[in-house]
């Protein structure tokens, strides 16, 4: 192995002991997908505490598209921490706050006015788009989507889809929020060719406004352009389509999520632009801050300036250390050179594991878009029955193979690529082999 190097067992022994510092000192709630304990990082590469080297291909779930520590980020954070750490925009005007919201309105999609709301993770950036919408419309409802996730505040845990692992023991949700499928186009009905379940499924979109909920009252449509924690699951240009027309119909706000699927991921700075699609707003998280825990609420300027003097805002919103990262960050991200790493990365990516499907019987499908990729296990080719086990399983023995690695998908059957986009071919080619031995080694274990 030319990037993996491992000296002891994952976890080996000073990993064990900061774990059991963490299982005694931190809720039991607080999951973790692996038994890595981080000392540095550096592009694709993660050592632990051990002096283990690993290939990291969770990127933090899509929060290092750029890699970690990208060097002109980790310049500006330093001249940044040099200057001032803070003030906050509710009481001083700061520079890099400005500069990043002018720069998130330019390439954002749509060629209209533009304003951004700054604040500090992804769950809060989607309520703000969500709370500015209502106010805009001055309406209450909002429809999302079955398997979307949105965060975990209040309104973005109501949002939010997948009961069991998310929302269960936590009470009332919010009102005024309706659900309806996506499609998904390796789970079509039996029966069904791909155009009738398309086309029953936009059916449906356009009945909800009739069984569901009063178009008069709909306020937004939220919805993340490739589905990320229900397991990469591109929306259909048509379905991306359809909720365009009902938003422009009905004067609803459309959102496009793109924490998990944008800053670059798939190929186009936001993924919504595959398909041509203009939202009035766009969330983006993650990635734009290159690990600094910073979002942004973009949207069209009418809308963004609805809510009265004071109504929006936070202590650390935009903060300026976080800001000029997203600045450096952003820039690279939405640059044409990089865009297309990201779409020859993904074809990589797709070409080696495309012929998993036919080699080994548990792996019902890859898909994904871009470098946004992934592997859906299954008991049954045939019955598509999901098998969260055996993802469990391949996860645990790919990562004491040095591979850092992630589950996802609404029956938690599946496994999420999310690697730096500039890790190199010879890296990924490396990851994927640990990847494929693991499943290679559970898929006939298994049969
Ligand atoms: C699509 C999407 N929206 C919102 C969020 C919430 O972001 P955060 O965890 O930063 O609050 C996530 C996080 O995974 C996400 O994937």
């Amino acid at each position: 192995m030319k990037n993996i190097n491992l000296v002891t067992s994952i976890p080996g022994p000073k990993a064990k002991e900061i774990i059991a510092r963490r299982t005694a000192a931190t809720p039991a709630g607080l999951a973790k997908s692996t038994e890595i304990v981080v000392e540095k990082a550096q592009g694709a590469l993660v050592w632990d505490v051990d002096g283990n080297q690993l290939l990291d291909f969770a990127g933090g779930i899509g929060m290092l598209n750029l890699g970690h520590r990208p060097e002109a980020v980790v310049q500006a954070i330093h001249k940044q921490a040099d200057q001032y750490l803070h003030s906050c925009a509710l009481v001083t005007t700061f520079e890099p706050y400005v500069e990043l919201a002018e720069l998130l309105n330019k390439v954002t999609p749509g060629d209209f006015p533009k304003k951004t709301l700054l604040a500090g993770s992804g769950s809060e950036a989607v309520e703000n788009a969500v709370q500015i919408a209502r106010y805009y419309t001055k309406r209450p409802a909002v429809i999302c989507f079955e398997g979307g996730y949105h965060g975990r505040t209040h309104l973005t845990l109501s949002l939010t889809s997948k009961y069991g692992l998310f929302k269960k023991g936590f009470g009332s949700m919010s009102s005024d929020i309706y659900r309806l499928p996506v499609p998904n186009l390796y789970r079509i009905p039996a029966g069904m060719t791909e155009d009738e379940y398309l086309h029953f499924s936009i059916q449906q979109l356009e009945n909800a406004l009739i069984a569901q909920v009063d178009p008069e009252a709909l306020a937004a449509i939220l919805i993340e352009p490739v589905l990320g924690e229900a397991g990469f699951i591109p929306v259909p240009p048509l379905f991306l389509q359809k909720i365009r027309e009902i938003c422009t119909r009905t004067g609803a706000i459309m959102i496009a999520d793109e924490v998990q699927c944008g800053s670059g991921r798939t190929g186009r700075f936001c993924a919504i632009e595959h398909s041509g699609v203009i939202p009035d707003m766009v969330v983006l998280a993650k990635s734009m801050g290159a690990g600094m825990p910073i979002s942004a609420t973009i949207g069209r300027a009418e809308i963004m300036d609805a809510v009265h003097l004071g109504g929006v805002g936070g202590t650390y919103g935009g903060s300026p250390v976080a800001a000029v990262a997203a600045i450096e960050a952003v820039k690279q991200l939405s640059s044409p050179a990089f865009l297309s790493q990201s779409t020859r990365f993904g074809e990589k990516i797709e070409a080696l594991m495309a012929p998993w499907v036919s080699k080994y019987p548990c792996v019902g499908d890859v898909r994904g878009m871009g470098a946004m990729r992934l592997v859906e296990f299954v008991k049954d080719k045939k019955t598509k029955e999901p098998d969260p086990g055996i993802a469990l399983e391949i996860i645990k023995e790919a990562v004491s193979n040095g591979i850092i690695l992630i589950r996802a998908g609404l029956y938690s059957n599946c496994i999420r690529l999310l690697p730096p986009i500039v890790m190199t071919d010879d890296q990924l080619e490396e990851g994927l082999s640990v990847l494929e031995n693991a499943i290679a080694n559970k898929s006939f274990a298994a049969v």
